[in-house]
């Protein structure tokens, strides 16, 4: 579509000696040149597609490169944004300077193209919620999107048009932290809250006030870094990228993520942010994503220091080459596109490419016709039912790991508790990591809600400062608060500086002196309730024996302290189950369910003997299998593992045929009944193997789930339905196949289940 250039007609809009200030009137002048000399029939000039062509036929190069720069907030970018030289800027956050800024471009700069501004708005805007990992816990990918518009809402409100959430790293290491920020270890439990998370920051109208361009983050396997570093390097076969860690980035593709970001990962010796086979290749041409594609905080630049560019003019060159639309944070675009133009090593088909995929997006949210933000048209943040939203998904991401003797729940006139541990009263702590716009003077801190339903029968004793503390000078003062209590809640974990980016942990035990503390306060002799917050699964097997109950808490946000009360007081059953396997020790990682079988699979058997047998046996032992001889094979606690006040049974297993076709749909089914006393919600896990692969194929995969609340006695069908495609993989040629064989299923509470029925595909 070329009227304007095909008329020559783009002098008299220069001419005009006028600024154009918007774009409406850009394009009513291109419509009145244009309408007399190249009418289409078929065009139609209100379609984005013209919209596009025409301003990109009014830009310079220079302002065609400013829009593929993603620039920090700070002291005078006046100058540039009235040049046209920035697209987006990230970080700015105070509402009457983006204002002002988008005046500047919009009023002041020759095209009057709006800026789009972004934020890291990862697990919250003004009202926090748990940690994405947290969240995942919850199972429930309705109130994933429910948090995801509630914080599109309150960031809207703030001039945030663009939020780099969901982050949707797969990873199996627990050291990594930023495990924090991920939904597990689950393709499909990461996919399916990745789309809702999506669906809840973009909305059903883009362009609605209340919706923000969602990041479908950091494009690809991030997850993977060698031995949880950060920023690490990845190695990974080409089968496990696209059957494990690209799953949930195809979700987003699919369902609408206006943006991707790149990972400052390599992948087998390609950086992330100049890999064409990820880009190109795969997002493009595979999956066909129209969207745009941001580069991670100077990862473009990175490119040098991974010795994949040998200085930033040409990482610049292979970042657009390989497909990274625009640039965060560094400049190589800026200072070299130009260049590279002339040397003829970049096309200015690439790059009106990427202009477009950034105009596109402007276009599709909006920006144009609504650049500015009126704050007074939003609901105010931290508004009840934002709080509300907070506190119900704290509530169920809490997961309860041990109940001995059905401790919990508390009785309410119990006459007094101790509440010791450097986590019950942390108001910043209990947020977790990226945090950036949550103030913890809104939290509500579990010491201030038992506080307030139980007053003075709360003996509060910190213990230790913080989680680090290594000195016990205070735990006088927590040993005596046991001593007066009937019983004691000890909050201990991590604090949220502990998780995060580049926050890894070679060690992930409960850090100070907080087992000193443990077993200072068990030698009191009182039930001890442990209420973990952390940002990632602990090691605390030794710990927990001194411990009645544990509830893993993860960082719940804001509404800490009203979730947990409300859970150990049994106002509610706790329904959450854990998106990542807990190891026992470090030294097991990775550790996770999907795991292969190999030629030597360990059993209970076979790992026991061998640990008990005496030092002569040693040798001659039958255990010859996978396992450590000094920790086993077992998790401490597995994937999908959770206790609730209830109990519940899964009878009548059954799958509706024997034998499917390729294309057909399975249906499994379980009857599930609330064996217990109180209404309760169970999460039902549909798992599935494949027996025999032309690759060999994980021991477990969950393909569904549910969440089911059921009074005492009552009884609920689960069915499951799962297309036979849902079953493939990618064989050695990179084909996704189903291969005919046959099929194990199993439906539970747990991933530790057996697969008991039996099927079979055939051709
Ligand atoms: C670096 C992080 O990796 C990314 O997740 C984040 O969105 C950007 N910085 C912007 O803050």
């Amino acid at each position: 579509m070329k009227i304007i250039k095909d008329c020559q007609q783009i002098e008299p809009i220069k001419s005009f000696n006028m600024r154009v200030n918007n774009l409406h009137i850009l394009f009513t002048i291109t419509f009145f040149l244009t309408v007399s000399c190249t009418p289409k029939k078929s065009e139609n000039r209100d379609s984005l597609n013209f919209k596009l062509d025409s301003i990109l036929e009014l830009m310079s190069l220079e302002e065609k490169i400013g829009q593929m720069v993603q620039k920090n907030s700070g002291a005078s970018i006046d100058s540039l944004i009235k040049e046209g030289m920035i697209g987006s800027i990230l970080n700015e956050v105070n509402v009457e300077e983006i204002n002002r800024l988008q005046r500047v471009a919009v009023e002041k700069s020759r095209l009057g193209i709006p800026i789009l501004f972004a934020r890291d708005v990862i697990h919250g805007f003004k009202t926090i919620m748990p940690i994405p990992l947290g969240q995942a816990a919850s199972w429930n990918p309705e109130l994933v999107k429910k948090c995801a518009e509630t914080s599109a809402v309150e960031a809207r409100s703030g001039g945030i048009r663009w939020t780099f959430a969901p982050m949707i790293d797969i990873t199996r290491d627990p050291r990594w932290g930023r495990i924090a920020e991920g939904f597990g270890e689950d393709t499909y439990l990461t996919t399916t809250l990745a789309v809702a998370a999506v669906k809840g920051y973009q909305g059903d109208n883009l362009k609605s006030k209340y919706s923000i361009a969602a990041c479908a983050k950091h494009f690809a396997a991030y997850g993977a870094a060698e031995g949880g570093r950060d920023y690490h390097t990845v190695t990974l076969p080409e089968n496990e990228l696209r059957d494990i860690y690209l799953q949930p980035f195809k979700g987003c593709a699919d369902n609408n993520a206006l943006t991707f970001m790149t990972a400052f990962n390599e992948i087998n010796g390609i950086p992330a942010t100049g890999n064409s086979f990820l880009i190109r290749q795969i997002l493009r041409d595979e999956w066909n994503y129209k969207g745009m594609v941001v580069s991670d905080w100077q990862s473009v630049q990175q490119l040098v220091v991974h010795g994949y560019a040998k200085d930033n003019k040409d990482a610049a060159q292979k970042a657009l080459n390989a497909g990274v639309d625009m640039e965060m944070a560094s400049t190589t675009y800026e200072d070299y596109i130009i260049e590279l133009l002339k040397e003829g090593v970049v096309s200015t088909e690439l790059i009106n490419q990427s202009v477009r995929n950034i105009l596109r997006i402007k276009f599709q949210l909006g920006l144009f016709e609504d650049p500015y933000t009126n704050t007074g048209l939003y609901p105010k943040p931290l508004n009840k039912k934002h709080l509300e939203v907070s506190k119900e998904i704290a509530k169920q991401s809490l997961v309860l790991l041990k109940n001995r003797n059905g401790l919990l729940p508390i009785d309410k006139n119990i006459s007094s508790i101790a509440v010791i541990g450097p986590l019950a009263d942390a108001p910043h702590d209990q947020l977790g990591t990226w945090i950036f716009d949550g103030d913890k003077k809104h939290s509500v801190t579990p010491l201030q809600s038992l506080t307030k339903l139980l007053g003075d029968k709360i003996n509060y004793a910190r213990g230790l400062e913080i989680s680090r503390t290594r000195h016990k000078k205070d735990f006088p003062e927590a040993i005596e608060a046991a001593k007066k209590s009937d019983i004691v809640l000890l909050f201990i974990g991590e604090e949220s500086i502990l998780s995060g980016e580049s926050h890894c942990r070679a060690d992930i035990a409960l850090p100070g002196a907080q087992k000193e503390l443990i077993e200072a306060i068990a030698s009191v002799g009182k039930p001890v309730v442990a209420v973990v917050l952390a940002g990632r699964p602990l090691t605390f097997e030794e710990e927990a024996k001194y411990m009645d109950a544990v509830l893993y808490a993860w960082h719940p946000g804001t509404m800490a302290g009203p979730a947990i009360t409300d859970i150990l007081f049994g106002f509610e059953s706790p329904s959450g189950k854990l998106p990542v396997t807990f190891p026992r020790v470090v030294g097991q990682i990775p550790i996770y369910y999907a795991q292969k079988n190999s030629g030597k699979p360990a059993t209970e058997e076979t790992w026991e003997k061998m640990y008990d047998i005496p030092r002569e046996a040693f040798q001659l032992s039958i255990g010859n299998t996978n396992h450590y001889i000094d920790y086993g094979f077992e998790p401490w606690y597995h994937f999908g593992y959770g206790l609730s006040y209830s109990t519940f049974e899964y009878t009548a297993l059954k799958v509706n045929s024997d034998s499917y076709s390729l294309n057909d749909s399975i249906e499994i089914s379980a009857l599930l009944v609330n064996t217990g006393n109180v209404t309760a919600t169970e999460v039902a896990q549909l798992y599935i193997r494949d027996l025999v692969g032309s690759r060999t194929r994980p021991v477990k995969e969950l393909k569904g789930f549910k969440r089911i609340t059921l009074k005492p006695g009552e009884k609920s069908e689960v069915v499951f339905k799962v297309h036979t495609n849902q079953l493939g993989f990618h064989n050695q040629e990179m084909d996704y196949v189903t291969e005919p064989g046959y099929f194990t299923a199993g439906i539970g509470g747990s991933s530790d289940i057996e697969l008991t029925l039996k099927f079979l595909i055939t051709k």
